[in-house]
Formats: C-alpha cells, structure tokens, sequence
C-alpha cells in the first residue's frame, strides 16, 4: 500500500495522498497507525465528541465546535516515520507541512532534542522584610519543600517523576520587592500544569512559615523554559530549487530577526504547525502559544523561534528551539475520543517525543512558508486550494474537482458561478 523508500517497513512518504478520498486517506491512517473499526468509525463521524462527553469537559456546553483534522504526510524525524495529526481551520497549512517533509526527508529528515518534561512552578512571596536573606532561608530548606510538594502525588513519584529542585529570586516592583520561589517539577509524561498548581499550593504555607511573607500566586509558569524542545535539519540546495532559494529563506529570517512586525507572521507560521498538532492531541493551545511567544521575547527583543543558515556546501540549515508543555495523559489528551486516536497515529511513546516532533512539525512549516514567500509567494499555492473549495462548494465531486479549479485558476475567476458554469459544461460532457 505504501510507496516506501528504503528504511522502514512502514513509511509516511505517501505521495497522492492529497488526491484521495477522506475514506481512502483514512484506509491509509487505519494501516499505518493500526487503528481498529471502531476508531475509524469515531473519525468518520463528525460528531465523536458527545454532548455529554463535552459536558463533562467544560462548562455551560450547548454543543462542540468541529475543526477539520488532517494528516500531514512525509515526516521522518531521528529516522522513525510520522503521519502527523493536525486540527486546524486553515487551509494550506497541512499541505505545506508535507510539502516541506517531503523535501527534508530527501536529505535525511529531521533531528530532534530536548531539555526533557520540566515545568517551573512559581510562588510569590510579598511582605517579606528582609527579602534577600529569605531567599537563601528559602533555599537552606530546598529538601523540605521538595518533600512537601512531592507528598501531593504519590503516582507520580512512582513514575520517577515530582519536584526535583527549588530555586528562589527577589524581583523589583513597583510595589516594592517580592520573593518569588520556584519548584522544578519533573512531569514526565503529563504536561503538569494541574500538579504543579497542586504542588506549589501545598509548599506556599512552609514558605510563608520559612520567610514570613505572605504567599498569594501560586502557580504554574507557562515559560517552560526547562521543557524545550529542539528540532533541525539539513536540506540539500538542489532539493530545495538552488542557492538562490536558500539565500531567500536566509534573508527572510534575516527580515524576522531584524523587524518584530515581520517576526510576529514568522513565528505564526510555526505556530500554524505547532498549534494544529497540540489541538488535535487535546493539548492547551494557549500554554504553548504564551510559551513561544514568550521565549521568543526572552532576551528583550522578540526574535524568531526558528533559524536558517547555511552550510560550507550552501545546504540550508534549519534549526527550532521553542518550550512546548504538551502531555499524553491527563485533561482532554486522556479523555477526548479523537485526541486518543491522533496521540495513536503519531505513535509518540513519551510527552517528550510528541513535543520534539512538534518542533519539527514547526520547523516545516516555517520551511515551506519561507520557501513559498521567496519564490513565487503564498497566494498561488492558496488560490489552488481555495478554487478546489469552490469547486466542490458547486457541487464537483471526484476528478471534475480539480479540472474545475485547474480552468479556474487558469482563468483568474476562482468564482462560485464560473464554478457552477464549468460543472454544467463537464457534466453535459459526459452525458
Ligand atoms: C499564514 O498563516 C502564515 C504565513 O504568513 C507565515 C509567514 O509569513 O512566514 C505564510
């Protein structure tokens, strides 16, 4: 079934994967992933969410909101093969990501790393007298607070995970000084904000006992600064169209680098990639959106996620690094029928794995926008598609679909009633 290259049984190069079927896609996905009826049953239906269910997921529900989930295609990634799941509304963005995987995997695919599932909880500590002597108080007692917090879930201290280190710093404010502690929680494979919030809650009164302060925010950071994930890659100048191509990209992360307004669509972009995937493994959205954004801004100038330089050959080298608090257990990852099936076709066995193939996810995404934007600019790419929508908005099915979008492009009158005319004429055709 697979039209596979050399390394593995089981490939995700699929090339027409775009031209099927839902139905026929899904065939592809249920052997690949080796889902059962039942699972295939739950993605055909655009109703997989009940309402109970979703009831039971937030509050005040009167129904769900359905988002279209693709597959993007083509990822090989530390030479495992991925079919990658993404949620998104956007048109484009899943055929760009297999686009862009599609021409890393011809020189070697993606290499990924990580700092591993620490997240950072923060306890704010205000009226505290002698701030910088509490502090080191508050670090004398580091074993302490470690147990404290670690008494809050046993489970997963049995899973070798829990708080590992404390650190504390005196902030200036407006309002005057604040000691602010935090605990670095190993969350292996949940993304932690719940057992962190649980955490520092539990340690806040030992702090206030330890320094005298009052204890008021406790919470998780969603700078996971200690849970980064990093993905890179090297793309042959020939695959990629020439030197020029690979100058282009260059000097477009240049332009993100040099101009925040510039840097913002840049790192969109990334997030078109990084976002979908985290919607379609029922991860938070908007832990990992702040994050990003947050990290991009570090250093006191938001700079671009991504980077793009080039070897002594004048090979692109691209290269992520962005925090990403996403987990398999736990919240809507465990409970909402779709985001199980997604977290099975990505066949990531660790949190920390499916973070790592989201960088890479980010990576070809800003890949194929900074390819796109360097050459012949989006809209080309982005008029196919939306005449293809139009086209089965006419009523085109099967073939007639891309022969209508194909004269309307070809025409410049991607148009629902040059569409409704052109399906009249093929199908006269036919009969
Ligand atoms: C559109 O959703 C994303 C892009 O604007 C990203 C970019 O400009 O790099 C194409």
């Amino acid at each position: 079934m697979f039209k596979g290259e050399k390394h593995m049984e089981k490939t995700s190069r699929i090339s027409g994967f775009y031209n099927l079927s839902p139905i026929e896609r899904l065939r592809i996905v249920k052997e690949f992933a080796e889902l059962t009826d039942e699972e295939v049953k739950l993605l055909q239906s655009t109703g997989a969410l009940s309402l109970e269910q979703a009831n039971r997921m937030i509050e005040n529900v009167i129904g769900v909101m359905p988002i279209p989930l693709g597959i993007a295609t083509n990822f090989l990634i530390n030479n495992k093969d991925y079919l990658i799941p993404m949620a998104i509304e956007e048109p484009s963005v899943v055929a760009a990501a297999s686009n862009a995987a599609r021409i890393v995997r011809e020189s070697g695919g993606f290499f990924t790393s990580s700092t591993g599932p620490l997240m950072i909880g923060q306890i704010q500590l205000i009226n505290v007298s002698a701030p910088y002597s509490a502090r080191l108080t508050v670090l004398s007692h580091k074993e302490e607070i470690i147990k404290k917090a670690n008494e809050q879930d046993p489970v997963l201290i049995a899973h070798g995970g829990g708080t590992i280190d404390v650190q504390a710093k005196v902030i200036e404010t407006s309002i005057g000084k604040m000691l602010i502690t935090e605990i670095i929680v190993d969350c292996k494979d949940a993304m932690g904000a719940n057992v962190v919030n649980t955490m520092s809650e539990a340690v806040a009164p030992l702090l206030e006992d330890l320094t005298g302060g009052r204890a008021l925010l406790r919470i998780v950071s969603n700078l996971a600064t200690k849970r980064l994930m990093r993905a890179r890659a090297v793309i042959s100048k020939d695959v990629l169209g020439g030197e020029e191509v690979v100058d282009g990209i260059i000097a477009a992360h240049e332009f993100a680098v040099s101009d925040p307004y510039r840097c913002a669509t840049h790192n969109k972009g990334i997030m078109n990639g990084v976002t979908a995937v985290v919607l379609a493994t029922g991860n938070d959205t908007r832990a990992v959106e702040a994050g990003a954004h947050a990290y991009a801004a570090l250093n006191g100038k938001y700079k671009p996620l991504s980077c793009w330089e080039k070897d002594e050959k004048g090979n692109l080298i691209g290269s992520i690094e962005l925090p990403v608090a996403v987990g398999l257990i736990g919240g809507a990852t465990a409970t909402h029928p779709i985001a199980k099936i997604a977290r099975k076709i990505l066949r990531v066995k660790t949190a920390t794995e499916l973070g790592e193939v989201i960088a890479a996810v980010g990576l070809a995404q800003n890949l194929a926008a900074l390819r796109a934007l360097a050459t012949e600019g989006i809209q080309k790419g982005h008029m196919k598609l939306h005449a293809r929508n139009i086209a089965v908005m006419a009523g085109a099915t099967g073939e007639l679909i891309d022969k209508i979008a194909r004269r309307m492009v070809e025409e410049k009158k991607i148009r629902m009633d040059r569409a409704v005319e052109l399906l009249k004429e093929y199908l006269k055709k036919k009969t």
